[in-house]
């Protein structure tokens, strides 16, 4: 059931080299809950690892990796305008976006492409081009580490946040999830607001956008701006978009009146691409690890890259950002 000494190079997409002690792929829900009831036994640490595309392996892990591959999606529930579907944690995230929309249902266009499985999106409220899981969600299933026990989560019970949950924060480590429910509509509701896709679908001359054109515009604009994980190693933004009070922007912003930011409601959040642009570190190298030339945000494996070449390029644009901005950079991936 186990694997010894298992290595996790081709399960991260920062492919950094690293091994595990004990790995373990599940392919049902059933077979995860008795796992975990003979590691509880063991007294092992855990790590659920989905596509492994927000992790930094910062040394060997001595405990069980744990991998949810169990697939399946069904249509739990449909009316006229609306679906509830549910999808099994192993599932691709790209892949099961696309089945949706081939199927008609709307909602998670915006989402395409984001690397990574079913079961991780909820953990982080993966967002892009201006929609979050949690616009779409409904609900999701998760077993308790400690007992193996099915625990239901609404949406109010998860928290949802900036790239945030609730099990990143009080329940962090506690839950896995099995399954994801997702509440989407028949009826498209475009959402262009987020600048690139409307001009990207202007350039493709499309007046009246359907829910797939949209999809194929946040293709190719993620296509064009950031690096593909199986040519080189990454983990999209390596930071957050950092949030600072109204006052702090309006002081920056005379100092740098070209400064990249999105009003909030109390705050303004900045764009932290830009900010480590300035600093001069786009396109750079540092040890093994560098700065991707088109976007500043994502940290890559230059080859060879162990944890600590990431963490050492990663502290060294916090120490620089802070120190001509004053503004502090969080680390989006998780450090393991
Ligand atoms: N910018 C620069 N230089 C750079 C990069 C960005 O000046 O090198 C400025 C540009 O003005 C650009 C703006 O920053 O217009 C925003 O850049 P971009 O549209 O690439 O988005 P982002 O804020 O850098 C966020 C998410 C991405 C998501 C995009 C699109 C976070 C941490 N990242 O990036 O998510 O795809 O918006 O919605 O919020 C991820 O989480 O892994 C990820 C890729």
């Amino acid at each position: 059931m186990f694997i010894e000494n298992a290595p996790l190079q081709a399960r991260n997409t920062f492919a950094i080299t690293a091994n595990s002690r004990f790995l373990a792929e599940v392919t049902t829900e059933a077979e995860l809950v008795s796992l975990l009831q003979t590691v509880t036994a063991k007294n092992l640490p855990l790590l659920v690892l989905g596509g492994g595309s927000n992790i930094v392996l910062s040394q060997d892990y001595e405990g069980l990796v744990i991998c949810p591959k169990f697939k399946g999606i069904r249509c739990l529930h449909e009316s006229n305008d609306s679906v509830v579907i549910e999808a099994a944690a192993g599932e691709n995230w790209h892949d099961f976006v696309q089945y949706c929309l081939a199927n008609g249902w709307y909602g998670l266009e915006n989402l395409s492409l984001i690397p990574g499985t079913v079961g991780a999106a909820p953990m982080q409220n993966i967002g892009a081009y201006g929609v979050e899981i949690k616009d779409c969600f409904h609900g999701l299933r998760a077993i308790v580490r400690q007992t193996g026990a099915i625990r239901e989560f609404s949406l109010a019970d998860c928290q949802f946040g900036y790239r945030d949950s609730v099990f990143k924060q009080a329940l962090k480590d506690q839950y896995i999830i099995s399954y994801v429910r997702f509440q989407l509509s028949k009826i498209p509701t475009i959402k262009l607001q987020y600048g690139d896709i409307a001009a990207e679908l202007t350039q493709q001359q499309i007046v009246s956008p359907t829910p797939i054109d949209v999809a194929r515009a946040v293709i190719t604009i993620r296509q064009r701006k950031l690096p593909d994980p199986a040519k080189i190693g990454n983990a999209g933004s390596f930071f957050k978009n950092p949030v600072i009070p109204q006052a702090q922007f309006v002081a920056l912003k005379t100092a740098y009146p070209h400064m990249v930011a999105y009003p909030q409601a109390d705050n303004v959040k900045l764009a932290a691409g830009w900010l480590i642009e300035q600093t001069g570190w786009k396109g750079q190298t540092l040890g093994h690890a560098g700065v991707y030339e088109k976007q500043a945000l994502v940290l890559v494996n230059r080859g060879g890259a162990k944890g600590h070449d990431i963490l050492h390029l990663a502290h060294t644009i916090q120490r620089d950002v802070l120190a001509k901005f004053g503004v502090a950079l969080e680390i989006e991936a998780n450090i393991i």
